[in-house]
């Protein structure tokens, strides 16, 4: 029992906030409900029928929501430090690369959002499930480090699973088996957050991150959901099964066409996948019936949204995220709250790093006072901002993940690479280490991507012409186009805070002078 009712409180509690507490202006509450491995560009919200009713048509949903870097820690520190990756150097899902590090602990970890609302915004917080993919590592202090900025803590040590796991329940390892009952972790989450509800303070506002592990692998679907889309196959859509010819090293390796092994593998994990979004289905409702039957509803703002996108088969790569293209680098994202309109749909670009300056901003915290990149989007969720007044383009960066000796299952593949399942097609290689600018104006949907490999290789795409980015035009599009983007890309990669939220290459409401490229932006005319 991760909460002990505090019931000497309770009469008392009851008492002074039906005097007072209904009638004085309260912060509003906010749930950030997060997945993992969750796209949106193949399908992935399908099975969430009820959390597309309850969130999306009850408030917004973001139909060009981004994240900084397409794979588990990276994002999720962005989403806590609202910061792209060079900035909070978590590059990789290692402890090497700054996975939930003695170095991100000592120079991030207290200056994420939670600990702001916590520490200076008077807020309550609680958290439920996957933190950064290496927490609870003995070299990085085990379940007793409790990061700053959580006055409820039941945090999953390592990475997704679903049964036989260790949780940190406030600092304090708790084992759970593999009975569906007691320990099947959607469920559980679901529970600890139904349970904090109940016996949190009633006199300040609070924050909720519940962050169920689904859809990632090992894909274990409830009982109860085992046999659901039993006939359903990953989409064959224009990119599927084809040979990505013309683009970087790593995509140029995948086999096309993929093996019938590969094929199935695909399609089993897709339906695998689908069967444990049922729960999660299943948590999302169960938070947002539990906020209204408490009078709370009106009163919070639920956000849903992942840490990356997903592919299954895209390009002849079998299965996972890591890159630079729309089904990897685009998530889910849906809001409801106190003075967001229902079922309204949004174009504008947002990402993972607005998500705590936006949360910040709902409490009411001057987001002056922090160093984040990224933009409050409140303003555009309440109808106080159009797309004339928000960015129009934003940052992707990669680190790619490799290993220094050659698999044994794949060993003539060499070292370099990694991720080489199944059949030996690798996911991922030092190599595949890039950044993009991805810019979604009113004049130009475009993407512009640059290599850190042995070709200094170069992929742009033109969206508006070719949405599933099957044709790089690299060499055929205008130089003036590379030049702008080159220079776009150079600047983003070295920004902070201010800088990062300039405005882009194709925004109206700056003229575009190659002479001023280093030194400012002029207003156009
Ligand atoms: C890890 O984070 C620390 C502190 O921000 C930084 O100095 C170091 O360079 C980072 N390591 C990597 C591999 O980026
Ligand atoms: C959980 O662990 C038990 C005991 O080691 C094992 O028999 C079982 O297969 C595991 N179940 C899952 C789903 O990992
Ligand atoms: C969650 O709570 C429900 C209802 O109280 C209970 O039936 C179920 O066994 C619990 N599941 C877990 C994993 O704790
Ligand atoms: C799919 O599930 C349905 C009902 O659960 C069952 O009747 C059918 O035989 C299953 N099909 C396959 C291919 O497993
Ligand atoms: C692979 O699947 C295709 C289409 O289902 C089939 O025509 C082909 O014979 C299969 N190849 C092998 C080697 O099983
Ligand atoms: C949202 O739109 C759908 C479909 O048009 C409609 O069924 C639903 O009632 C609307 N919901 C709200 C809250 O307005
Ligand atoms: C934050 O800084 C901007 C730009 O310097 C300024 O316009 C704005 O008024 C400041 N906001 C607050 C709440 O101080
Ligand atoms: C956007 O908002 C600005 C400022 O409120 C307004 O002047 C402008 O007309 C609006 N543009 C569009 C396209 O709605
Ligand atoms: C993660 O980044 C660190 C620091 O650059 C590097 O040493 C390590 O090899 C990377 N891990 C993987 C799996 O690529
Ligand atoms: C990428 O790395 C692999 C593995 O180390 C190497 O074989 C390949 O030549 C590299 N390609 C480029 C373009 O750098
Ligand atoms: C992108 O494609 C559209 C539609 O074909 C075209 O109008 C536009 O000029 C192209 N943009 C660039 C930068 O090439």
């Amino acid at each position: 029992m991760p909460f002990r009712l505090r019931l000497s409180c309770l009469f008392i509690c009851v008492t002074l906030w039906t005097t007072f507490g209904a009638e004085s202006h309260r912060s509003p509450n906010i749930v950030l409900i997060l997945t993992d491995d969750l796209d949106v560009a193949n399908g992935g919200l399908t099975p969430l029928s009820k959390t597309k009713k309850l969130i999306g048509e009850a408030g917004i949903t973001f139909t060009n929501a981004l994240v900084a870097s397409p794979l588990c820690c990276p994002s999720r520190a962005s989403i806590l430090t609202g910061k792209y990756p060079h900035n909070h150097h978590v590059i990789n899902n290692t402890l090497e690369g700054n996975c939930s590090s003695k170095a991100w602990q000592k120079s991030q970890e207290g200056r994420t959002f939670p600990a702001l609302l916590k520490a200076q915004a008077g807020y309550q917080t609680f958290f439920a499930g996957k933190y950064l993919n290496q927490y609870g590592h003995s070299e990085a202090g085990g379940v007793e480090h409790v990061p700053p900025g959580w006055s409820y803590w039941v945090g999953l040590e390592k990475n997704s699973k679903y049964y036989n796991y260790t949780l940190s329940v406030n600092g304090k390892a708790q084992k759970h088996g593999a009975d569906y009952g007691s320990d099947y972790l959607t469920d559980l989450l679901a529970n600890v957050s139904l349970d904090f509800l109940q016996q949190k303070s009633n006199f300040q506002p609070f924050f909720m991150l519940v962050s169920p592990p689904a859809p990632h692998s090992p894909w274990t679907a409830a009982p109860q959901y085992q046999d659901r889309f039993n006939t359903t196959k990953a989409p064959r859509d224009p990119s599927f099964n084809l040979h990505g010819k013309d683009k970087h090293w790593l995509i140029r390796q995948a086999k096309t066409p993929m093996t019938n092994s590969s094929i199935q593998f695909l399609d089993e994990a897709f339906r695998k996948r689908w069967r444990t979004l049922l729960s999660v289905d299943d948590l999302v409702e169960r938070i947002v019936k539990r906020l209204e039957v408490r009078a709370e509803l009106d009163n919070t703002f639920i956000f849903f949204t992942s840490d990356n996108g997903y592919h299954t088969g895209q390009f002849s790569l079998p299965l996972d995220k890591r890159q630079l293209y729309e089904f990897d680098i685009k998530v889910p994202l849906m809001v409801r709250g106190p003075n967001i309109k229902p079922n309204q749909t949004s174009q504008m670009l947002v990402a993972n790093v607005d998500l705590g300056p936006t949360i910040l901003d709902i409490a009411g915290f001057d987001l002056n006072q922090t160093q984040m990149d990224g933009s409050s989007f409140l303003p555009i969720m309440e109808g106080r901002m159009n797309s004339s007044g928000w960015r129009t383009d934003f940052l992707v960066e990669y680190e790619g993940e490799g290993s220094e000796v050659s698999d044994p299952a794949c060993p003539l593949l060499g070292p370099g690479v990694s991720e080489c399942f199944p059949d030996c097609v690798c996911e991922d290689s030092y190599n595949n280490t890039y950044a993009c600018v991805r810019t979604i104006a009113p004049s130009a949907d475009l993407q512009y991507c640059e290599f850190d490999d042995n070709e200094v290789f170069v992929e742009v795409y033109n969206l508006t012409a070719d949405p599933f980015q099957l044709t790089n035009i690299a060499k055929t599009i205008e130089q003036e186009v590379l030049e702008k983007m080159n220079h776009r890309l150079m600047m983003l990669q070295s920004c902070s805070a201010h800088s990062c939220r300039t405005p882009g290459a194709y925004d109206t409401r700056f003229k575009f002078d190659p002479r001023q490229m280093f030194s400012s932006w002029t207003l156009g005319t």
